[in-house]
């Protein structure tokens, strides 16, 4: 029992690890000068947080071996060559649980007035 419960906090605390160290990734490669800051897609890149790992693997993949699904996103191939399989690892665990601004946008939030009746 208490082995297992030491696997479990040692396992969180990897990913834990994990996603930060996606998140360096992620701006060390310049993915967001597309994907933008907050993973959420500029213009016509998509958004990647929250997007199933399965999903970011498969792409990322197969734009390393560099295969386009479409024109516009061959210019995803020469990102993805620079990215060996621990960095797609990293970086899918940090896209796939993202989690960057949720208590900012639950603080945000403000009324004023009476509600415009
Ligand atoms: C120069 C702009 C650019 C940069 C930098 C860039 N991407 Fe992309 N990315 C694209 C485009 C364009 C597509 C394809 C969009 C489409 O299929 O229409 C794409 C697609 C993807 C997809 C598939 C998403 C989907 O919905 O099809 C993933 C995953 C991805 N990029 C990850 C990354 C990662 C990780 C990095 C950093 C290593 C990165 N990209 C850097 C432009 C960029």
């Amino acid at each position: 029992m208490v082995v297992w419960l030491l696997i479990c906090v040692i396992g969180l605390m990897a990913s834990d690890h994990a996603y930060d160290e996606g998140k360096k990734i992620y701006f060390a490669k310049g993915c967001n000068g597309c994907h933008g800051v907050n993973a959420n897609g500029l213009a016509q890149y998509p958004g990647l947080a929250y997007r199933p790992q399965a999903f970011l693997n498969y792409k990322l993949q197969r734009y390393r071996k560099k295969i386009a699904d479409n024109q516009q996103s061959q210019m995803m191939i020469p990102f993805a060559q620079e990215l060996s399989d621990a960095q797609i690892q990293k970086l899918i665990i940090f896209l796939s649980q993202y989690h960057e601004n949720e208590s900012h946008q639950t603080t945000q939030r403000s009324i004023k007035g009476d509600g415009g009746s």
